[in-house]
This record gives C-alpha cells, sequence and structure tokens, in this order.
C-alpha cells in the first residue's frame, strides 16, 4: 500500500459558521495505481488533494489520517497535521502534483531550465550538469521539440498545451510515487487533452507512479483510472473498480453521472 486514506474530514471558519467540505474519505491507493475522483463542483475534491499535501488554506480544520508508506519499509509518515518540515520533503519528491492553470506551478520570471534543474538538484542533490541532462530527458519525454533549446525559454513562450507538458515534466522529474492530477487537461481542447493524458499514462507505466487523478468528466476517469471515487457534497457515495461503476452503479447520483456521458 502506498497511500491510506482514512476518515479525512475538512470543515472550514467562515463568517457564518463552520462549514464543512469533506467528511469522512476513505480510500487506499497502491504503486502504480490509478485512482479518479469524480464529482460535481464543490463536491470537495480538490480540497482533499490538497490536505493531503498541508497546502488547504488558514480557516480550515483537518481531521483523519493519510499515511504515506515509508521508502524502503521506512514506517508510514502520516500527512495531517504533519509538520511543514516533512510536507516539503515529501511534496515534489514523493508526492507531485498537477493543476488545471500550469502557470500556478511555473514561475513566470523564471527559464523552464532554471526552474527545472533548481528543483532536480533540490530533490535529487545531483550536480548541476545531471540536472540539466535529467530535466532535457524528461522534456523529451513528454515530446517537447527541441527540448535541449527549449529549456532556454521562459514559460510565456509555450503555447497551453505545452506549458501543461513542462509542468507535467517537472511533476515526474523527481520519480515521485504518487502523482495527483487536479483537473489537468479541463482547459484543454480534446485531441490536446488526450494526446496529454496519453503521456502521462506512458510516463507512468515506465516509473510505476500511482496517480490520484481529478476530474467531472467521467470519460477521462474510464480511460485513465483502474479505481473510481464518486464523490458529492463533501462525501463518497461510492468507490469501487471503474469498470464495476459503470457497468453496475449503485448509487443514483453515479447512475445521473453516467447517463449524461455522450454516448460514443
Ligand atoms: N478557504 C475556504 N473557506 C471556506 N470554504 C472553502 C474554502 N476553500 C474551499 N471551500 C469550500 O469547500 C468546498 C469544496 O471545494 P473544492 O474546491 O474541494 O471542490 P471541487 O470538488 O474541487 O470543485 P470543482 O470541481 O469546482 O473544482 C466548496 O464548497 C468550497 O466552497
Ligand atoms: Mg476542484
Amino acid at each position: 500500500m502506498l497511500l491510506r486514506v482514512d476518515n479525512l474530514a475538512i470543515e472550514f471558519a467562515t463568517y457564518s459558521g463552520t462549514v464543512p467540505a469533506v467528511r469522512d474519505l476513505s480510500f487506499a491507493t497502491d504503486h502504480g495505481e490509478s485512482v479518479g475522483i469524480v464529482g460535481e463542483s464543490g463536491s470537495g475534491k480538490s480540497q482533499s488533494v490538497l490536505a493531503l499535501m498541508g497546502l488547504v488554506a488558514d480557516n480550515a480544520r483537518v481531521a483523519g489520517s493519510a499515511r504515506l508508506a515509508g521508502p524502503d519499509d521506512a514506517a508510514p509518515v502520516e500527512l495531517i497535521g504533519a509538520r511543514a518540515r516533512v510536507l516539503r520533503r515529501v511534496r515534489g519528491a514523493r508526492i507531485a502534483m498537477i493543476f488545471q492553470d500550469p502557470m500556478t506551478a511555473l514561475n513566470p520570471h523564471l527559464r523552464i531550465a532554471t526552474q527545472m534543474t533548481e528543483l532536480v538538484r533540490t530533490h535529487l542533490g545531483v550536480s548541476k550538469r545531471e540536472a540539466t541532462e535529467r530535466a532535457v530527458a524528461m522534456l523529451e519525454a513528454v515530446r517537447i521539440p527541441q527540448a535541449a533549446r527549449r529549456m532556454r525559454a521562459y514559460p510565456h513562450q509555450f503555447s497551453g498545451g505545452m506549458r501543461q507538458r513542462v509542468m507535467i515534466a517537472m511533476a515526474l522529474a523527481c520519480e515521485p510515487e504518487l502523482l495527483i492530477a487536479d483537473e489537468p487537461t479541463t482547459a484543454l481542447d480534446v485531441t490536446v487533452q488526450d494526446e496529454i493524458l496519453e503521456t502521462i499514462a506512458e510516463l507512468r507505466a515506465a516509473t510505476n507512479t500511482a496517480l490520484l487523478l481529478i476530474t467531472h468528466d467521467l470519460g477521462v476517469v474510464a480511460g485513465q483510472c483502474a479505481r473510481t471515487i464518486v464523490m458529492q457534497n463533501g462525501q463518497v457515495v461510492e468507490q469501487g473498480a471503474t469498470e464495476r461503476i459503470f457497468e453496475q452503479p449503485a448509487a443514483t447520483y453515479t447512475q445521473d453521472l453516467l447517463a449524461a456521458i455522450p454516448r460514443l
């Protein structure tokens, strides 16, 4: 087992009182496994994964447990309530995250080369030359043409789809055990979306990286995820093998979601 989440709960303190955002979320992910989280807007998908990384807003109260298996049989690391120092060591190195908007992960003022090599050096502790080689290899792996030359570009010099690829290259450069992708392709057109999902799948297969993929698109989950968690209003309405959920959805809410997918 790579990650085990038990009874995760998130509430926000607001001017009008305490607002629950996530209740009793439990699931587990094995090494290399792909899990989809689907559900309507506001159902708590993003806050759930942000809580794992210690990235929720200051007014959040997080309860429950999320244990990440220790490297090389070391004891699991509890992520909920962990010290900033512990979380910094996990983020980027063991759990990487990609978002809908690549500019949330990229610094607009720095060349791609600087951003990628610094990240690789920090987490892998390699020389500058090795870090550069690793960065170029990753850009090639996500199919950025003329990767070595493009390393010198700034984020704004890439198209939206290419920026997304750069962010994926950065996320996977340190070979994390878990990749969390929060609506990574929602802003892109369908062809680019498919290409990018395919690239992620290829890289994951090569490195046995687990994937937690958040989307409101059940079609994306069907193509990418062995298991699916369906959330509504901060709670899990059902979870299980993606195939089973598509063939025999247990919850009315899931049936409605499935009915909304255009048939191919
Ligand atoms: N800082 C905050 N203070 C109060 N409520 C918040 C805060 N951040 C998030 N929320 C609430 O938490 C709930 C869950 O939000 P979340 O972003 O996880 O939804 P989501 O499922 O990712 O939706 P979407 O599909 O639109 O991205 C929402 O009701 C949101 O308004
Ligand atoms: Mg979200």
